[in-house]
């Protein structure tokens, strides 16, 4: 080995985070801990990004952290990225559901991408902002890119929670257990227990079927209880962890295997929707996507998350065209 720093021997990506809050902030910290990225946190708030990014940087010398970070209000600063993570949008608050967000996160997650994709046209683009499949859809219309290019966080972290309360029940540590997790990232998901499995063992059987039962309703509500335990927004470490192995396949064009909301062209019997089903993730985005044999019930269960997403993808298209675009098309 020999002594360069390691900035010396590798090309380091760029990384933009908008919004500084709790997810934004949980990834920026670990994208600088793995030495993955050099990092820009984007926020409208002034102050914060560049309040979050400063003590960043007084850990830096602690950590050993070579890479660095700018907090910023300015889109200018974010130029050449090659992954933009949006997680802009306000979160939820105990008894609303993801979908009560649409229309002011809808607003917020059009602003950022105009002005996002005008600096960084190249970029690859992660959405995080709910709801997660709408929101998707928007950025990548408003984006104009090709839709490889525009993937949607949440199966990973869906998949993470199955995994996790499967290993709770179980007894057994979490990186043993390996769950998916289809559908929306909403009450409509789609937990697959018949592909989830201990170390090679299906998970059918080790746990009946009302047990199999309970999990899947707890991973469908895993968001929603985080919410009423804090009160006060949403999880954000289990987010932030589960955007990382997504960057990270990117930036290291790993060909992971992870589920993604990503747009859908006849897969699954389904159009012109994003929605979160397993793809092939590497540097050009989304390579492929993997079309598994589901049960009838299954298929019908993601046919109704997707219809759920498509109602809402026309009412927030609806509703955001400009007035004079919409004079343009009467
Ligand atoms: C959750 C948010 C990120 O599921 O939707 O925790």
């Amino acid at each position: 080995m020999n002594n360069l720093p390691e900035t010396a021997l590798r090309y380091v990506p760029k990384v933009t985070v908008i919004g500084a809050g709790n997810v934004g902030s949980s990834l920026a910290k670990r994208l600088l801990d793995t030495h993955l990225a050099n990092v820009v946190l984007l926020d409208v708030v002034a102050g914060r990004p560049q309040g979050i990014a400063l003590d960043l940087t007084e850990a830096s010398g602690l950590e050993m952290r070579p890479q660095q970070i700018i907090g910023t209000n300015h889109y200018g600063d974010t130029a050449d990225s090659d992954v933009v993570v949006v997680t802009a949008g306000k979160p939820r608050q105990p008894g609303m559901s993801r979908d009560d967000l649409m229309q002011v996160n809808g607003q917020i997650v059009v602003e950022t991408i105009k002005q996002a994709i005008a600096y960084s046209p190249q970029a690859k683009f992660v959405i995080v902002t709910n709801p997660l499949d709408v929101m998707t859809y928007l950025a990548w219309q408003t984006s104009g890119l090709p839709a490889e290019q525009v993937i949607g966080m949440a199966g990973i972290l869906d998949s993470a929670r199955f995994r996790t309360f499967i290993a709770m029940e179980l007894n057994v540590p979490p990186e043993d257990v390996s769950a998916l997790v289809l559908g929306g990232h909403g009450d409509l998901m789609v937990p697959l227990p018949n592909y989830a499995s201990v170390n090679g063992i299906p998970l059918t059987e080790l746990l009946n079927a009302p047990t199999l039962d309970r999990l899947v309703e707890r991973t469908r509500n895993g968001g929603a209880e985080i919410v009423n335990l804090l009160k006060t927004g949403g999880a954000y470490y289990a987010p932030a962890a589960s955007i990382y192995w997504m960057v990270e396949a990117i930036l290291m064009n790993r060909h992971r295997i992870l589920p993604a909301a990503t747009y859908l062209t006849g897969q699954y019997g389904l159009h012109d929707v994003y929605i979160g089903v397993p793809c092939r993730i590497g540097q050009q985005g989304v390579e492929s996507v993997l079309e598994l044999t589901l049960s009838s019930e299954q298929q019908a269960a993601l046919a109704q998350s997707a219809a759920a997403i498509q109602a809402n993808i026309r009412k927030i298209t609806q509703t955001l065209i400009e007035p004079a675009q919409l004079a343009m098309t009467v």
